[in-house]
């Protein structure tokens, strides 16, 4: 073989070792695949191009001269997946514990510039100790080139981050602009400042999966967007989640063939019960609409009084924002509100058109709620249903009440259209609660009281428990038999397909944070 290939080569074959075959096997026994087997996974066979393999850091201090690997700590480059293009890197834990150095953060850079250049999805791999601690100010100077392009990329290209190892210190800060975290359970972990740390600064004892683990993040601070078993179901969960979207924001995401046939569903008749403090599983509503088996929920358990994901209908991919009854009555509180709000911008970045379905008995009462600024949380999913120009279409199952009627993407803040099914209950307030405020007098004035409330209560309910007062003004603009809901909404969702909205000059909204 002419020596200057077999150099080559052998440098190559020297960069796919990364940390050396030890460290290779200690990342095995941790249940953790590699860097290069994690690309391999995720990527169309064959269709993997690196970028930068054989770049290493320029250290000199504490003797790194002598210590040096190819790729230094990241493989970046392109490929396809499901035959589109995507831009990737994959942090190598065996190098330096997949740490940030100088040339780490340029590699990454670098594809991130390309993604956005082209208009590619980006997808991090994430599995570090965080700044390479031998090289000081110059990593943190590499996060915030990280940073700096996550910022300018978002809206732009869909940013979708995996942890899938250590994430601590700044380094966290990447994935929480990208606009997915996803975790894997039992091995990935996430947090500003470690248990050390911790112990010293607030005294409390815990450990890293208590601080950061998949489980803390999915359920209590919502950090987390998806949560997998395993390495190999995390990087399923990647491409699943990532069919749904487009390349980047100038483009609709791809459509499967689709043939509208009679597309009655006769199992959305029986899911709502008559009593409206009866509680329902807002997922039989969401399944009975959809495409077979189309749901991908994203923030399954974290605030789950709403639900949001994404599905086909009709072969096209749609955003959904559901009240879930099962919760807490499927009221809108802090988290719920900022759940759906930063999902209702990610669809409206990517022109996913939303879905809304409806079962809201207004905003959580208390304490609570008030001190931690339901005020300006619920004004968030407010403001993100109202300067969204995607396709928006409603469905109330049964309760609109209140406030919350307004923010759950009504007409009034520009929905496109709204359906009510016949027995949906539009008003201020239940007809229980409306009848004791408003005659109040004539209730404490009454021999038998409780007949008297009874009495207001089914006027007030006569009046206002139903859809047809907000059908008569156009505030719903159809009631419609639930067993039709997925035709209706098919035909919907293709009417407003071209949808354009012309929206004032402005540098941008402000929304409130
Ligand atoms: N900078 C440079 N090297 C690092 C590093 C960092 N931030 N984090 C880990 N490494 C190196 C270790 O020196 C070790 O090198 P070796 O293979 O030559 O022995 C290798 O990466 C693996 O680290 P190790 O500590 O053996 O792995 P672990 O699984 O037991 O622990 C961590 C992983 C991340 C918990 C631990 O390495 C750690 O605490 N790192 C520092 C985290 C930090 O404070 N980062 C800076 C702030 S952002």
């Amino acid at each position: 073989m002419n020596p200057k290939i077999k150099a080559l080569n052998e440098k190559l074959d020297q960069a796919k070792l990364g940390g050396g075959q030890a460290r290779i096997d200690k990342q095995h026994q941790k249940k953790k695949l590699t860097a290069r087997e994690r690309v391999d996974y995720l990527l169309d066979e064959g269709s993997f191009e690196e970028i930068g393999a054989l770049v290493t850091h320029r250290t000199k201090d504490f003797g790194m001269e002598n210590q040096k690997f190819y790729g230094d700590g990241v493989v970046t480059g392109y490929g396809t997946i499901d035959g589109r293009l995507v831009y990737l890197f994959a942090q190598d834990f065996t190098v330096f514990g997949g740490s940030l150095s100088e040339t780490h953060a340029e590699k990454i850079c670098k594809i991130m510039d390309m993604a956005l250049q082209v208009g590619a999805p980006l997808i991090g791999l994430n599995d570090s100790g965080g700044a390479r601690i031998q090289e000081g100010v110059r990593s943190l100077g590499g996060y915030a080139d990280i940073f700096y392009r996550n910022v300018q990329a978002s809206g732009v290209i869909p940013q979708i981050s995996a942890i899938m190892g250590p994430c601590a210190g700044g380094a966290v800060y990447s994935p929480a602009m990208t606009d997915f975290t996803m975790m894997v359970e039992d091995t990935s972990y996430m947090f500003v400042t470690g248990p050390n740390v911790v112990k010293t600064v607030t005294n409390e004892e815990v450990t890293s999966e208590e601080l950061g683990g998949a489980s803390t993040h999915s359920t209590k601070s919502g950090v987390a967007h998806i949560t997998s078993s395993n390495d190999v179901e995390c990087l399923e969960d990647l491409k699943t989640l990532l069919s749904y979207l487009p390349q980047n924001n100038t483009e609709k995401p791809s459509d499967l063939l689709f043939k509208l046939n009679d597309e009655k569903r006769e199992v959305l008749m029986d899911i709502v019960p008559d009593n409206p403090n009866k509680p329902y599983d807002m997922h039989d509503v969401i399944k009975g609409i959809i495409d077979e088996d189309s749901f991908f929920e994203i923030h399954k358990n974290y605030a789950e009084n709403i639900i949001v994901g994404f599905a086909r209908l009709g072969g096209k991919s749609v955003g959904i924002v559901a009240n879930q009854p099962l919760y807490l009555a499927g009221v809108l509180d802090v988290n719920s509100s900022k759940k759906a709000a930063r999902f209702v911008r990610f669809c409206d970045c990517f022109n996913l058109p939303l879905l809304v379905l409806e079962d809201v008995p207004g905003f959580l009462p208390g304490t609570d709620q008030e001190w931690n600024g339901i005020i300006v949380h619920g004004a968030k999913l407010l403001y993100a249903f109202s300067e969204a120009t995607v396709p928006r279409v409603t469905v109330i199952t049964r309760k609109a009440y209140g406030g919350a009627y307004d923010v759950m993407n009504s007409k009034h803040i520009g929905a496109d259209m709204n359906f009510a099914w016949p027995n949906a209950e539009i008003a201020v307030m239940g007809a229980k609660g409306a009848a004791e405020i408003i005659f109040k007098r004539e209730i404490s004035s009454a021999d038998d009281k409780e007949a008297k409330w009874k009495e207001k209560e089914a006027e007030y309910a006569e009046l206002f428990a139903n859809p047809y007062s907000a059908a008569e003004r156009g505030f719903v603009d159809e009631v419609i038999i639930p067993s039709d809901t997925r035709r209706k909404l098919i035909k919907a969702f293709s009417m407003l397909q071209n949808k354009t909205v012309e929206q004032p000059k402005r540098k941008h909204g402000n929304i409130p944070l």
